[in-house]
């Protein structure tokens, strides 16, 4: 099935000047750029889009983090494009995510771990619309 989902390249990767190499890894897995932006999330930006972590001990560390430079945030088209990008990422903790993914290859620790993509339909339609609007995607 076509997909889109909401990818963002957090502030530790962009700080390392690797938005290109990661948006390519995501090309030659065979995703499509639908919608595209880079920038600076408000602490409380961050903590609107991670609401569903906000009982989580994380959850302050995360959203300071988060909020701490400038991200790059796109939607992702393709084939089963929510699972697709998950793979290429690799596990949310870099030491435990496979060798040749996102995570693994520049992710810091478990929080500043370079990426994020959505985990599911629900989670992917509420955070592509955080941040784009319908006329901004396509
Ligand atoms: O991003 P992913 O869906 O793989 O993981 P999550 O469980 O939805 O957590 C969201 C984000 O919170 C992670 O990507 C990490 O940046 C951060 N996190 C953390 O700082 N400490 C944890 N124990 C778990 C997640
Ligand atoms: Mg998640």
């Amino acid at each position: 099935m076509i997909e889109r989902t909401l990818v963002i390249i957090k502030p530790d990767a962009v700080k390392k000047n690797i938005v290109g190499e990661i948006i390519s890894r995501f090309e030659k897995g065979g995703l499509r750029i639908a919608a595209l932006k880079r920038i600076h999330l408000t602490k409380e930006q961050a903590k609107g889009f991670y609401i569903v972590h906000k009982d989580k001990p994380f959850y302050e560390s995360l959203t300071n983090f988060m909020s701490e430079g400038p991200v790059v945030v796109m939607v992702l088209e393709g084939k089963n494009a929510i699972s697709e990008v998950r793979k290429i990422m690799g596990a949310t903790n870099p030491s435990e995510a496979e060798k040749g993914t996102i995570r693994r290859d520049f992710g810091e620790s478990i929080e500043r771990n370079a990426v994020h993509g959505s985990d599911s339909s629900e989670s992917a339609a509420y955070e592509i619309a955080y941040f784009f609007s319908f006329l901004e995607i396509f």
